[in-house]
């Protein structure tokens, strides 16, 4: 876009992004801005890719040229390379959040300390920075999106395009060579989306509904993001999807179960959950977690009306890949969903309890009754129709 350059590195190998399975891998978009007057670099990649971030910068411009370089957020996928690139911007002026200032100190220690001490401005709200030729940016700090520094940067432009640098928000991890959201295939990149905001910002989305309001009020032409494309065609789309997402609504009174087996007791009760729950005519996924992904996994459980967790018992609590799933869960606290435990057990018992809790401490609205099965059920034993009765009445009928 004119006086806007990608100078970010597009990273298709990556397939686990601090635990979050990025099967389509993800970019880490930096940009250049130039107004004719003044040279502004936002945000860096990850370190391992400095090089290349370093070359796209020398295609735009002589890096002494920029004035002006802006760090949006700390995460090290976006600031790895602050520490080598401040060496190559003697003249410009750092700028961050103030809660970003205390970050990139904290991240970086006595490799960037000095600069940091000389030559950086830490902004607020409203602040502004006029770069000439009508060009101006708004800094507008969003805490815990994604993290306590983060902040976007709103450049609006008298004779070109109004930009959101918005960092995170409306990422997505998906590597393409096509920049924008029209070139790529956009069911594609919605789904994306969807996993990101799952995966990195659900539990964040009481935060999320108070600034949005501030962030789509905002008379935006373009969003520049900071993973994956960008957006100029489709920001009501991303923007009224970011509002359903972060209020907790769902798309149709679906259901997800989720499970593991060990000798397949707690799989017979899943299979026929879910048999007997879509001859009802309710939409049901199933979920294996020795194969499914758990940041696959929890995209539904961000869709669905009802989350039912099955699981062997090991050792007197849960089986180890249903532990991993609902503890991730629990950290993502889906919102607005009726929960329901079962499983089997050999003696003692124990995992169908611990789902419950778990549930329970994430203000899911579980159902009293469960299903908990001594070692192998009987066909008789497989006829849930009263307790998914119960279910469809708690989901709010069919
Ligand atoms: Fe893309 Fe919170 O870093």
């Amino acid at each position: 876009m004119k006086d806007i350059y990608y100078v970010g590195y597009v990273d298709w190998e990556v397939r686990n992004f601090h635990g979050y399975s990025t099967h389509k891998g993800s970019s880490y978009n930096a940009y250049i801005v130039k107004s004719g007057e003044n040279t502004v670099l936002i945000d860096t990649v990850k370190r391992p890719y400095f090089e290349h971030f370093l070359k796209n910068i020398k295609e735009v411009c002589d890096p002494s040229e920029i004035n002006y370089f802006i760090t949006n957020h700390v995460e090290m996928d976006h600031s790895g390379s602050f520490p080598l690139i401040i060496k190559h911007l003697p003249n410009a002026e750092l700028i961050a959040s103030e809660r970003g200032v205390d970050v990139l100190k904290a991240h970086f220690h006595q490799e960037v300390e000095e600069d940091l001490f000389n030559r950086i401005r830490a902004v607020k709200e409203g602040d502004t920075l006029d770069i000439g030729n009508g060009k101006k940016f708004t800094f507008v700090p969003i805490p815990m999106i994604h993290w306590p520094d983060s902040m976007v940067s709103f450049m609006t432009d008298e004779i070109g395009k109004n930009a959101l640098f918005s960092n995170d928000a409306f990422g997505q991890h998906y590597a393409t060579s096509k920049r924008w959201d029209d070139e790529n295939d956009l069911c594609e990149v919605m789904q994306e989306a969807e996993k990101y905001y799952a995966n990195i910002l659900l539990h964040l989305s009481g935060i999320i509904a108070k600034v949005l309001p501030k962030v789509g009020a905002l008379p935006i032409d373009v969003i520049c993001t900071s993973h994956g494309v960008c957006w100029r065609t489709h920001i009501g789309e991303i923007v009224e999807a970011y509002t359903k997402w972060c209020k907790g609504e769902i798309e149709e009174n679906s259901v997800l179960i989720v499970y593991d087996t060990m000798w397949g007791s707690t799989e017979k009760i899943a299979k026929a959950l879910s048999d007997q729950i879509s001859h009802r005519g309710i939409p049901v996924k199933r979920f294996r977690l020795t194969y499914a992904d758990y940041s696959d996994v929890i995209t539904e459980a961000m869709k669905a009306r009802a989350i039912l967790i099955g699981s062997p018992t090991l050792n007197n609590g849960l089986f180890p890949s249903v532990a991993e799933y609902i503890s991730y869960q629990k950290g993502l606290k889906p919102m607005n969903k009726v929960g329901f435990a079962f499983g089997s057990y050999g003696w003692g018992g124990g995992a169908v309890k611990e789902i419950v809790e778990v549930m329970k401490a994430t203000k899911i609205d579980v159902m009293e009754e469960t299903i908990e099965i001594k070692f192998v059920p009987r066909p008789e034993d497989l006829d849930f129709k009263e307790i998914i009765n119960k279910l469809v009445e708690k989901m709010g009928g069919n």
